[in-house]
Formats: C-alpha cells, structure tokens, sequence
C-alpha cells in the first residue's frame, strides 16, 4: 500500500474539491473549482447540477495534469441536497439544496398524517425541512407537470457517482439524511418509499460507504477505469477525516454552523428530537448529531455590521478586556433560527441583561460565549457531558485562542484542537480502506493542542449556562405568539 495514492472529491456547498492522499492520509495535492448557490426567494436555495458536471470535467483534467497515479476515488458532498432527473439522468430543475427550508408545509403535513411518536419510533429522527423525502414531497405538490417526468432522485454526490459509473444508488451515509432509510437496518425502507411514492428502482441500492460501487468512465484516458468508493456524505466523511470513530470521542466543529458528533457503536434513538441518529461512514457505526445553525456566524454578523472596518482578530480581541460571564450578559445565537437542541426555526437572537455599564467589548465576549453556551447546550441534551469522553475540536472558531479557552471553561472539560483536513479526505480515507481494509486503524485525530479548563471561572460559567437555558423558555412564547 506503501505507493498508493487516493482521490477524494467532495461536491460541497461552495465548490467542487479534489484531494490525493497518500497511504499515510497526508494531503499532495487539493483544488477547489467554485460554483455559485441561486436564491429565488428567501429561505429557497438551490444549485444547478450542471455547474457541478463542469466543475467535475475541470478538476479531472487538473488531477490528470498532476500526474500522480490514482488507485481508487471515493465520493463525498453537501448532505440532503436533491437532484430530480428524467430517465437519462438529466436534471429536470435546479437541485434543492440542504439549506433550502421551502417545505414547512409538507413537514408538518407528515407529522399529521403520522404522528410524532410513530415517525420517532421508526426512524429515530423526525422529519426536518433539510431532508431528502420533503423536498421530494414539495415537488410532488408544487411542481407536478416535473414530478410526472422524473424517472431517478439522488443526492448530490449520488448523482455524481451517477455520471462517473453509470450507476445509481446511495451509501448509508447520505441515505440518512434522507429520511428514506431505516437507519436501525441501514436499509431502504421499501413499505414506506411506497407509501410515498418513491418507486424503489428511482433510487437503486443503498451499500456501506467503502463499497467499490462502479468505475469511472469520465475525463482523461488516465482515470478512465478507476474504482470509485460510495463515500458519505460530508459530515460522516469529516468526521472520518478528522479520526471522530468511537464513541470514547465526541467532535466539535466550530464552524459557520456548529456541529456537536459523538459516534455510536449501535443504533439508539438519540434522547431528544432535535438530534439525528445517522449511519456512521464505517459499518456497525452511527452517529449523533446536533447542528446549531449560527456559530462562528454570529461573530461574523456583529463584525460585518458594527466593527466599521476594523480587522477581524483586533476588534475580537477587545472581548478580553470584558470578564468570564460578560457582567450579566447573555446571548441566544438564533439568528437564523436553531436546529438543536431547541429545533425552532422561529426563534430569534437575544440580548439580555444590558445595562449602561456594558461596552462593545461585553457584547462581542456575550456573542462568543453564548455560541460556546450554545454548543454545551448540545453536549448536554445529547447525554454526553460529564461522561469522561474526549472532546475534540475544529474549525474556523477554535483557530482564536480566546474563543477555544472559552468552549473549554463553558464545557468545564479539556479539548483537544485538531487538524481538520475536510470531507474530501475522509472519501479519500474510505476509498483507501475499500482497498486496504487495515487502513482503518492508522486513522486518528492528529492533535495540534490541548486547551484545559480554568477552574477559576468554572463558577460563573455554571450559572451562565442555567440562565442561558432559561432565558430561551422564558421568551420562546413571545416568538409563536
Ligand atoms: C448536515 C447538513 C450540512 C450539509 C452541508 O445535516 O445539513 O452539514 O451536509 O454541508
């Protein structure tokens, strides 16, 4: 295996990404292509597939030009995200993206039909706006002159995978996110696509996600022929990617999302219905998972709108000079609504306990704390605080100093930053072990430093987080009113 060398490709929400690993998971060679998201009406987004199909004949012919040897190509990309094609393959509208939150309607139409505790019982998950089934569901409603033409559905990748070997089908990673599955059984549940008139063969087989499941046909001579791997869908693939296997780790991203990822060696209903319980990228492994939807985006909305220009890290400097606990300051980061744990898409930021004692430096220390807050929020609705687990962590957040002290005196546990090489490597990585099984083992978090908590503010960040969860209770009926 020593010479092997592994293309990952992961149609993300931003652009198209390359990456060749070799045997030892190290990155040779990356490149992005970008593409761009439509906004046809607020809360709606989409992408047109195509711009994927170009950004893919691009990236092939730069990996061709790289000329390293490829020995297998795994596949990863955006979660949820919905492709609608006629019997060729051709996509019939833009593909509705992950995002896109245009079926409330058909959301609650589902809970109605079937009820809360039924859909609980069978799937582990309740429905959300972001998968699969609802978009399919609007189009069945809204658009039936391009629901009577469609002949195939897949996810992003899928589709890919689709243009790549000819061949449809999903991996349980993505099959998760798209409320088809019975993610207990990591199987079709075939008496419910019925039901929803998704006749099986529109989808094709679900496999694990190291399965060799085709060979390429596209781009240069050279990477004509190569096996390509299932994959996963991009937060399985991070995950992988980043050594987040066992569920003795619980991985935090501090992103524009969060994300809060605690592996789980068998299927367990997760203990609140704002977390998913999904299929792992490895077999006999699942996952919870709870997203919040404004993390490291909260701070970039205050910066974008009050810094006047100053640079980024200066003007986030100044929330040092403020003390543990911001002196009473509290914010609720739902400025785009809130996935988990609350999963209330009306919900609203927060600002409570202002007085004239406070100054900009209270409010970006409130604003980074309260995501920190937010994240705990999750730890501990997933049953995973106090449990002598790992935490690690990575993203765009964790990279300040100040904000990972933070998350380690909120969370009162010690963390481990992490390199994140990105979804990409993790397809990458099961392309690697649908080849060399032993590859597995060498995969773990390469740990950049360790964060440890300061005892000192242990205190004050208790009684943050008690008033942090009931401030949400006590204004959540002024935002249904
Ligand atoms: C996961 C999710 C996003 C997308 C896009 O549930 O909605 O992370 O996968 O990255």
């Amino acid at each position: 295996m020593g010479q092997s060398r592994f293309l990952g490709l992961d149609v993300g929400t931003q652009g198209l990404k390359g990456v060749i690993i070799d045997a030892e998971g190290q990155s040779l060679w990356q490149h992005t292509v970008p593409y761009s998201t439509l906004t046809p009406r607020a809360g709606w987004n989409e992408q047109h597939p195509e711009d994927w199909q170009k950004a893919l004949t691009t990236l092939l012919d730069q990996v061709a030009e790289s000329r390293i040897p490829i020995e297998a190509i795994g596949l990863t990309g955006q979660m949820h995200t919905s492709v609608f094609c006629d019997i060729d393959g051709n996509p019939l509208r833009p593909a509705i993206l992950w995002s896109d939150t245009r079926g409330s309607e058909q959301v609650q139409q589902l809970l109605a039909r079937y009820g809360e505790s039924t859909l609980w019982k069978r799937f582990g998950n309740l429905p959300l706006v972001n998968y699969t089934l609802i978009k399919c569901l609007w189009v069945q409603h809204e658009e039936p002159e391009i629901w009577k033409k469609v002949a195939h559905i897949a996810v992003a990748k899928d589709w890919i995978r689709f243009l790549m070997t000819g061949n449809w089908g999903s991996e349980v990673g993505d099959a998760s996110g798209t409320y088809w599955l019975s993610v207990a059984d990591r199987n079709w549940d075939n008496a419910w696509l019925e039901e929803q008139n998704l006749p099986p063969e529109w989808i094709g087989p679900v496999v694990e996600s190291n399965v060799v499941v085709g060979t390429n046909r596209l781009g240069p001579k050279a990477l004509q022929g190569i096996p390509v791997v299932a994959g996963s869908g991009d937060q399985p693939a991070s995950a992988l990617g980043t050594g987040v296997v066992h569920s003795d780790t619980i991985g935090i991203s501090l992103g524009t999302s969060g994300v809060v990822f605690w592996p789980q060696p068998k299927f367990d209903p997760p203990p609140h219905a704002s977390i998913h319980a999904f299929c792992h990228a490895l077999p006999n492994q699942w996952y919870w998972m709870g997203v919040t939807q404004a993390a490291a985006y909260s701070l970039t909305w205050l910066h974008e709108r009050f810094a006047g220009g100053a640079s980024y890290d200066d003007w986030t400097d100044e929330a040092r000079t403020a003390p543990a606990g911001s002196d009473g300051l509290i914010f609720l980061p739902y400025l785009n609504g809130e996935r988990a744990p609350i999963n209330d898409p009306d919900a609203r930021g927060v600002w409570f306990g202002l007085s004239s004692a406070h100054g900009r430096n209270h409010l970006i220390r409130s604003v980074l704390e309260g995501v920190a807050l937010s994240l705990k929020d999750v730890v501990v609705t997933m049953g995973a605080e106090g449990q002598n687990r790992r935490v690690v962590a990575t993203g765009g957040g964790v990279k300040s100093a100040l904000w990972s002290q933070m998350l380690a005196d909120v969370l009162g546990s010690p963390i481990d930053i992490v390199e994140d090489p990105g979804a990409a490597v993790g397809a990458a990585r099961l392309a690697q072990v649908s080849q060399f099984p032993d590859a597995l083992k060498a995969i773990a978090p390469t740990v950049t430093h360790t964060v440890h908590p300061n005892s000192a503010v242990r205190a004050t960040y208790d009684e943050a987080f008690a008033q942090y969860r009931a401030l949400y209770q006590r204004v959540k009926p002024m935002f249904h009113p």
